[in-house]
């Protein structure tokens, strides 16, 4: 295999050092038949876990797999959607095989045919979701990918999830969702909403990034593949630790070095495509708040942390967000695994980005 690919490793056997977190999803998904959460910041490798060990898990169980991703997906309308044409693409390559004839699959087959581009809505979702559903192969794994986005119809989402539970019950599909922990994402994980699906909401698993030394040793290991490149074991720290043990920008680097960069122009340019990619996830975070004046409030909230203003209490001065707001707002980031929180007394905390790439990605994002 090529070193450092720019897409997603798909192979168990070509994930790079996730042994724990396959082990995990194993017990959690084969043993157990449970939905997970794999929660983590852009890069990390949430895509690349979920979709090895979804081709691991079809080698394993002889089940199939629907991979489907709903990056910039707003309302329940575009996610049926977006769904109900996988399948239908699926069972149209022969890769996929129904338990009976799906009216909802033969919408989609029918959408398929039409000219590219065009797109024809379902008008019962619900109905045309459930439909789907009830037509998939026991044991089939459906891994959701990037479902933070979904702004209007939530709840449309959940309660369609609800009735997998109590209509199909343990027939219903495992589901491996993936994203970052903020909007839909984090209601799905909220102790509400495991009361409302009995005690089975997804079981969440963090993805976090590699420390410094499996950084080295993974951008080392690709290096070496790759035979053409003269480097020291200083360089390779110096970037795992600027890129955070981020697999998606070590892998940038790497490419970086094979084509014949010098360690300082690959660093700063995988270091540039982190901050790039960093913006569009605050801006995601940003986008899910329906009020422009609220956004433009957060906006100046994220500019203020990238000046290194860490006071819960001097970002409400300065964004305009009341203090309760600003907290809440930092425990979002918090959870989303880009702010780290420190306890300064018994009554005040201070947050600040995890990573210097996420700081000047606030500094840089503009209303
Ligand atoms: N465990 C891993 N081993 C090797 N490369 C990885 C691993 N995880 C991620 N990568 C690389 O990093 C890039 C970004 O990972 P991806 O899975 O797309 O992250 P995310 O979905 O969290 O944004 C991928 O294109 C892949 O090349
Ligand atoms: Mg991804």
């Amino acid at each position: 295999m090529e070193p450092f690919p720019e897409t997603p490793i798909i192979r168990v056997d070509e994930l790079y050092g996730r042994e724990k977190e396959v082990s995990r999803l194993r017990q959690l998904v084969i043993e157990k038949r449970r939905w997970v959460a794999l929660i983590g910041p852009r890069a990390v490798g949430k895509t690349s876990l979920a979709r090895a060990f979804a081709s691991y898990y079809s080698s394993e169980t002889g089940k199939p797999v629907v991979y489907s991703n709903f990056a910039g997906i707003h309302n329940f309308t575009e996610f049926v959607e977006r769904f109900g044409l996988d399948v239908a693409n699926l069972v149209h390559e022969d890769k996929l095989r129904l338990k009976r004839i799906s009216m909802g699959v033969k919408f989609f087959e029918a959408v398929l045919e039409k000219e590219d581009g065009v797109s024809i809505a379902p008008k019962n979702p619900g109905a045309v979701f459930d439909e789907v559903m009830k037509a998939l192969p026991e044991g089939a794994l459906l891994v959701w990918d990037e479902v933070q986005d979904i702004r209007t119809e939530r709840n449309k989402l959940l309660a369609a999830l609800w009735r997998l539970h109590n209509v199909l019950a343990d027939r219903r599909p495992t589901i491996i969702f993936t994203g970052s922990a903020m909007g839909l994402f984090k209601k799905l994980l909220s102790p509400e909403y495991d009361d409302y699906l009995y005690g089975r909401a997804p079981v969440r698993v963090d993805i976090e990034p590699w420390d410094v030394q499996t950084g080295v040793e993974f951008l080392k290991s690709g290096l070496l593949a790759a035979g053409n490149v003269d480097f020291s074991l200083e360089e390779l720290q110096e970037a795992s630790a600027e890129l955070g043990g981020f697999p998606g920008y070590l892998s940038s680097y790497g490419r970086g070095r094979i084509d014949g960069l010098t360690h300082r122009r690959a660093l700063r340019s995988a270091r540039e495509e982190a901050v790039k990619r960093a913006m569009s996830e605050l801006r995601s975070f940003v986008n899910l708040r329906p009020q422009r004046k609220y956004q433009r409030k957060v906006i100046a909230l994220l500019n203020a942390m990238g000046e290194g203003v860490s006071r819960p209490s001097s970002l409400a001065r300065l964004s305009g967000l009341t203090e309760v707001s600003v907290v809440n707002t930092l425990e979002t980031l918090l959870d989303m695994g880009i702010v780290e929180k420190q306890s300064k007394s018994k009554v005040v905390s201070i947050y600040l980005f995890k990573y210097k790439f996420y700081q000047e990605a606030a500094l840089r994002i503009k209303s």
